[in-house]
């Protein structure tokens, strides 16, 4: 067998995204021992730059984690020496010829498989993804591309860019990122439900009353406003993160864990969603607020935002999925920037006890004693069961109590991020985490005509202040389907 090598190219290395995580990440591959023996990183961008100065800017964000310290700068320094860098226009043929002339000196007459990483703006994609398929794809090993969203901003201009990309890639040379699928506790759904007798037959209308899928940070779109007004929260968090989240969670069992497999269920349930009306939905943007003596600026304070914007920054939606399983349970959905909190958790709140014996020594409202699985996807990852529990002692009093599985109680080392599972299994050719064309045709099938109507009858979002639990329309939406958010509830438990 000939020898193989793998030459990763990060397009648009200089940037935000680059930087925070996707060296970092293949920094924590490398010291893993999960990158070929034959490797080398390029960066790629516009700026002017040698690959000393890539190495250095490189090694101001790379870390090891608290408990492999071991070795750490020297691991860090053989990764750096393999790192170096090509200034190039994005749609230029030539400069990516140059790129090629590098890579093929890096790999020695080795036969090489490419990696190319857009981590640029979308509207660049198509040219690099061009001058690179033309210029500098392998001939005898593999070329796959990395690309990451937005991917279009409607179900045309999405089908467009896939068309586009199509003319010089195969479907499955494309990897479309969402790297919400990286997430441990996200990945861990599927063994929660398929490998615990205990879950699976109560994952039904049957027992769940409601799931709500909750996404708040307690940012604000500092710096991004620019980005962020031309797609709003709705396009950035829910279509993406979220809708992808609730496919995998009210799947039907896959046939496999192949990927295509995996992707045939979510594809089916995407399409058995309910088209959404507008009164499924609440949008919500932040405004200016000051406490403490601090003040925050509201979202139109963005110099890159124009002062009339409408783009919501908050976005609360009821979802219901026409299928057997999920006949007329609600799939709320809440996502936020500015918000009291940043969080990301999964939560089914089960049904009541029929005819509950204890319900006279229940201290606290009957809502709030049905059973509750919560996941929370960050920060401190967690799965906890809410159960009704006696309190200790003479008398016959409930409680609402945890089943908690802390992941750093239980499993004390430092969980990998999202880009290094979606990173090796790019390079290992592993798509289940990745977004199939269809699968995202279906996303945007759901919310296009949505957006439309949004955005041509001008609906004024609800404004609340920065900081806050967000617009109280969210409330009234979750009670219009007899729900209640749970991460309200615990918090004023
Ligand atoms: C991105 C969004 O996809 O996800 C951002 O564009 C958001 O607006 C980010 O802040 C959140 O990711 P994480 O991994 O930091 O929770």
């Amino acid at each position: 067998e000939e020898e193989t090598t793998l030459s990763i190219t990060v397009v648009g290395a200089s940037g935000d995204l680059a930087r925070k995580k996707i060296f970092p990440a293949l920094f924590a591959l490398f010291y893993e021992g999960y990158l070929p023996e034959n490797f080398t990183v390029f960066g790629y961008a516009r700026t002017k730059m040698n690959d000393e100065e890539l190495q250095n800017m490189i090694s101001q964000t790379l870390t090891c984690r608290i408990d492999k310290r071991e070795n750490c700068d020297d691991k860090m320094k053989e990764f750096l020496q393999r790192c170096f860098y090509h200034s190039g226009q994005y749609n230029s043929e030539n400069d990516f010829a140059e790129l090629d002339l590098k890579l093929r000196e890096k790999e020695g007459g080795r036969v090489p498989n490419r990696l190319f990483y857009l981590s640029i703006p979308p509207n660049i994609f198509v040219d690099v993804v061009r001058c690179a398929s033309r210029r500098a794809s392998s001939e005898k090993g593999w070329t796959r591309v990395i690309v990451e969203k937005p991917f279009g901003r409607d179900s045309e201009s999405s089908r467009e860019l896939t068309r586009s990309l199509k003319q010089y890639l195969a479907e499955d040379q494309i990897f479309r990122i969402d790297h919400y699928l990286g997430k441990e506790l996200v990945e861990n759904l599927s063994v929660l439900r398929f490998s615990n007798l205990v879950f699976e037959p109560l994952w039904s209308r049957n027992y769940i009353q409601n799931v709500q899928f909750i996404f708040s940070e307690d940012i604000g779109t500092e710096g991004r406003g620019g980005y962020f007004d031309h797609y709003g929260i709705i396009r950035d968090i829910m279509q993406n993160h979220l809708l992808q989240i609730l496919a995998l969670f009210a799947m039907e069992t896959p046939v496999s864990l192949d990927a295509e497999d995996i992707r045939n269920e979510k594809v089916k349930v995407l399409r058995s969603v309910r088209p959404f009306q507008l009164e499924d939905i609440v949008v919500g943007q932040y405004k200016g607020h000051s406490k403490g003596g601090k003040s925050y600026p509201g979202y139109t304070d963005d110099p890159t935002v124009p002062k009339n914007s409408l783009t919501p920054t908050f976005a609360a939606a009821a979802l219901f999925i026409d299928n057997a399983r999920w006949d007329g349970v609600p799939f709320l959905m809440k996502t936020g920037k500015a918000l009291y909190t940043k969080r990301a958790e999964i939560r089914v709140q089960f049904r009541h006890v029929p005819g509950n014996l204890f319900r006279g020594n229940i201290g606290y409202d009957l809502d709030r004693t049905t059973n509750e699985l919560v996941i929370r996807v960050q920060p401190d990852e967690a799965i906890f069961l809410k159960i009704n529990n006696k309190v200790p002692g003479l008398g016959m009093r409930l409680d609402r109590s945890d089943l908690n599985l802390l992941y750093k109680a239980r499993y004390p080392i430092e969980i990998p991020d999202a880009y290094e599972r979606l990173l090796l299994d790019a390079i290992e050719g592993e798509r289940r985490l990745f977004i199939r064309s269809d699968e995202l045709d279906a996303a945007w099938a759901l919310f296009t005509p949505l957006l439309k109507e949004l955005e041509e009858n001008k609906i004024a979002p609800e404004l609340y202040p920065y900081g806050s639990r967000g617009p109280v329309g969210a409330h009234y939406l979750a009670a219009k389907h007899g729900v209640r958010w749970g991460d309200l509830i615990d918090e004023y438990l």
